[in-house]
């Protein structure tokens, strides 16, 4: 709950949608529209992490994402790099904003030199840091979940678990999300509503808010809007 009554999720899950629809409108390439979307992901954070959010999950780019022309592709990876250049750099400034980042999705394929820095960012991150964003990068839920099988499948097979171990807590200690709660609230704005693969494990009891702006034009008070309504609704997991 915030001073406002307002009931705060504990983790909320946003799909940057509408970059190249942004971009078009202005008759520009759909490259500028994922520049734009990069500058606002770095302000939703700091807001979300101002207000009290403590986990915040960011889908970036997903697996079918390389399906792009190359030269899109090329131009967002240079925005993870520029974006984990600057992370290293200032290294005391996001251990004083209380940034614990955290990248899911599978680093095969990555160019080297990224997956490399994620990983010297995500090292670097201690897990003293107060807000937890998790990065979606080269990410599908199925794959998630053919990960988690496979981890499982190897620990039955070495002995180390027996098949009936296998519970939905043990399975989602084995996802890229593992240790962390579920989104209580996924965000999807662009006018578009649906998961696209997106935490399709994790979001069972999630709710959803869906918004007609475009990522680039999103802003602290569309992110208050989608709190509010969440803090509207009553869940109830399944009860009465
Ligand atoms: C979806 O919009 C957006 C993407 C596939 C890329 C999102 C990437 C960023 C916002 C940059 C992230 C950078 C960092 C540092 C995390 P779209 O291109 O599908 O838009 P459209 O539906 O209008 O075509």
């Amino acid at each position: 709950m915030d001073k406002n009554g307002v009931l705060l999720p504990e983790h909320i899950a946003i799909i940057m949608d509408g970059n190249g629809r942004w971009a078009k409108k202005r008759g520009l390439d759909r490259t500028e529209g994922h520049k734009v979307g990069a500058e606002v992901f770095r302000k939703i954070c700091q807001y979300g992490s101002d207000i009290g959010i403590k986990y915040m999950t960011f889908y970036a780019f997903s697996t079918e994402n390389w399906k792009r022309s190359a030269f899109e592709v090329g131009k967002i990876m240079d925005l993870f790099r520029k974006y984990l250049e600057e992370m290293e750099e200032r290294e005391q400034e996001n251990e004083e904003a209380g940034y614990n980042i955290h990248f899911i999705g599978s680093r095969e394929g990555m160019p080297p030199d990224i997956a490399e820095l994620m990983d010297v960012v995500e090292a670097r991150s201690g897990e003293k840091n107060k807000v937890h964003i998790n990065i979606a990068v080269n990410y599908g839920g199925r794959d998630e979940i053919i990960h988690a099988a496979r981890q499982l499948a190897e620990k039955v097979r070495t002995g180390e678990l027996s098949a009936e171990d296998i519970t939905e807590d043990v399975f989602s200690g084995n996802l890229y999300t593992a240790g962390q709660p579920d989104p209580d609230l996924i965000i999807r704005p662009s006018g578009e509503e649906r998961l696209s693969n997106f935490l399709i494990w994790q979001s069972a009891y999630a709710e959803f808010y869906f918004s007609d702006v475009l990522w680039p034009d999103f802003t602290k008070e569309d992110l208050d809007k989608a709190i509010e309504e969440y803090s509207r609704r009553n869940r109830r997991f399944g009860g009465v």
